[in-house]
């Protein structure tokens, strides 16, 4: 059978799509590539099985087209050989009347189509050419997969720092269950990021992530924005909707700040976590819904809860696992990476070969004391990226503020003139840690509302420079 003259492989065209043809016939092999070859496809031939499992491991192929009935090994060992290790690429059947069951089986089992021979090439083409979509569009979908866990994935976590590695051990070792999850951590240090980074490294990974702010959204709509409602059910509930924890089934709801949430939320919460179900509002049926819950919080929870502002049997529901992030100043050892990682991430954006630091400025960060964590070093390398000229930051591409900081003398930068800005930012992000985490708090002692809090975090999230 080898020593069979087959037509010429012609996959030389990147462009084009790449198309095998099996068959013990060759003359079937030579007019069905003769007619495709002159189509959009680069057409490649196998007079076996074993041959077309050879070029499957060598090329990239888009679909195959082939015979049922061969000597040795048959088109349906080939199909289940090809679905289990090229699970995107499409399968054609081409079948004489005698093995017509065996086709249509396989069509059960996930063969794209199958054509009586001979088949009418006309229709045969138009198939072939959905089959080539459809592997198209699957690789498309494995490639954004594999982007979306690069970019959220627990790989997308820098740190080699004693306390981040607890952070990865304690992660790996929860991340497939689907048990509750407390991340805590001062503002700025990781909390959004590694939640996602725990559900896109999960089982869960394909469904949805769904995170909702507890604290971003005013107290009266957050209820509907949890829970849903019927149309009808309240003043402007013009159309049903569905509520986060419905969207999550499945999936990770991710509830951020959820020392914000008020008691009678709480006590709603509660139950959804244990009954896993809920209800919309104005609805009278229980809706199942199965997601794993992340909260995260920037406040000591243990303590609201002393204050009786937080339900103790809702803070042993979410306190089961608790993952704690540490603060930068306690994890100076990642400084450098964590430069290096954020020059990398703004020099591609902006277009500029800055590669490092200047040694003085390393010392510089490496001596500051971060109240705003990695949010305020990823601010301060984007500054300094876009006004840096050369390929290093220097000391005049970074905001003064950070060489007068000290831990032990934190007013020393009063008497310096600060643009206002930065001076209501650091205002901010100071109140923010003395009092624990607790935005709502700090909103109460400066006087503001914790839309500003959060509109002005946001601004260190996405700075405008002049
Ligand atoms: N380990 C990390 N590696 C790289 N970048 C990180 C890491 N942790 C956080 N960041 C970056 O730091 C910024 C702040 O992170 P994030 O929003 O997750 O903090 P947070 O703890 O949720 O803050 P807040 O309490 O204010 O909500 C983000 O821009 C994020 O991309
Ligand atoms: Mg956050």
């Amino acid at each position: 059978m080898t020593a069979v003259h087959l037509p010429l492989i012609r996959m030389n065209n990147h462009k084009k799509p790449n198309i095998l043809l099996v068959d013990d016939e060759v003359h079937a092999l030579k007019v069905l590539s003769a007619i495709l070859g002159e189509s959009h496809y680069n057409v490649c031939c196998a007079d076996g099985v074993d041959k077309a499992k050879e070029i499957l491991a060598r090329e990239r192929i888009d679909t195959v087209v082939t015979d049922i009935k061969m000597p040795g090994k048959d088109g349906l060992y080939l199909f289940h050989s090809i679905k289990s290790e090229y699970p995107n690429i499409p399968v054609i059947f081409l079948t004489a009347f005698g093995t017509l069951d065996s086709a249509v089986m396989a069509m059960s089992e996930g063969a794209f189509f199958y054509f009586v021979k001979p088949p009418d090439y006309v229709k045969l083409k138009g198939i072939l050419a959905k089959a080539v979509e459809q592997k198209k569009l699957k690789d498309e979908v494995n490639r954004l997969r594999s982007q979306i866990e690069s970019t959220y994935g627990l790989s997308s976590i820098i740190g080699k720092s004693p306390g981040m590695k607890d952070v990865f051990r304690m992660v790996e070792a929860v991340k497939n269950s689907s048990i509750s999850v407390l991340i805590g951590g001062e503002t700025g240090t990781g909390k959004d990021v590694l939640a996602k980074a725990i559900h896109y490294s999960s089982q869960r990974h394909l469904r949805p992530f769904v995170a909702v702010n507890c604290a971003a959204i005013p107290h009266e709509l957050l209820e509907a924005e949890l829970f849903g409602h019927e149309k009808g059910s309240f003043t402007g509930a013009i159309a049903r909707r569905i509520g986060k924890f419905e969207e999550a089934n499945a999936g990770t709801l991710f509830l951020d700040e959820i020392g914000e949430l008020s008691l009678p939320l709480q006590a709603k919460l509660l139950r959804a976590i244990q009954e896993k179900e809920v209800e919309r509002i104005g609805g009278s049926k229980k809706i199942k819904t199965d997601f794993r819950l992340i909260a995260s919080t920037n406040c000591q929870l243990d303590k609201e809860v002393a204050a009786k502002r937080f339900r103790v049997d809702l803070y042993y529901r979410l306190n089961v696992v608790q993952i704690n992030l540490p603060p930068l100043r306690e994890r100076r050892k990642d400084i450098p990476l964590l430069v290096a990682h954020f020059i990398d991430k703004f020099s591609e954006r902006e277009n500029k070969e800055v590669t490092e630091v200047s040694s003085e400025v390393m010392n510089i960060f490496l001596d500051y004391s971060w109240p705003g964590n990695l949010r305020e070093l990823e601010n301060v390398i984007e500054r300094a990226l876009v006004l840096a000229r050369q390929r290093c930051i220097g000391v005049r591409d970074i905001p003064d503020y950070l060489m007068k900081d000290t831990e032990n003398d934190s007013t020393a930068c009063e008497h310096t003139v600060k643009p206002l800005k930065q001076l209501e930012l650091e205002t901010i992000t100071h109140t923010i840690k003395a009092c624990n985490g607790n935005k709502s708090k700090a909103a109460r002692v400066l006087g503001i509302t914790r839309k500003v809090i959060y509109s002005r975090l946001k601004e260190i999230d996405q700075p405008s420079v002049n």
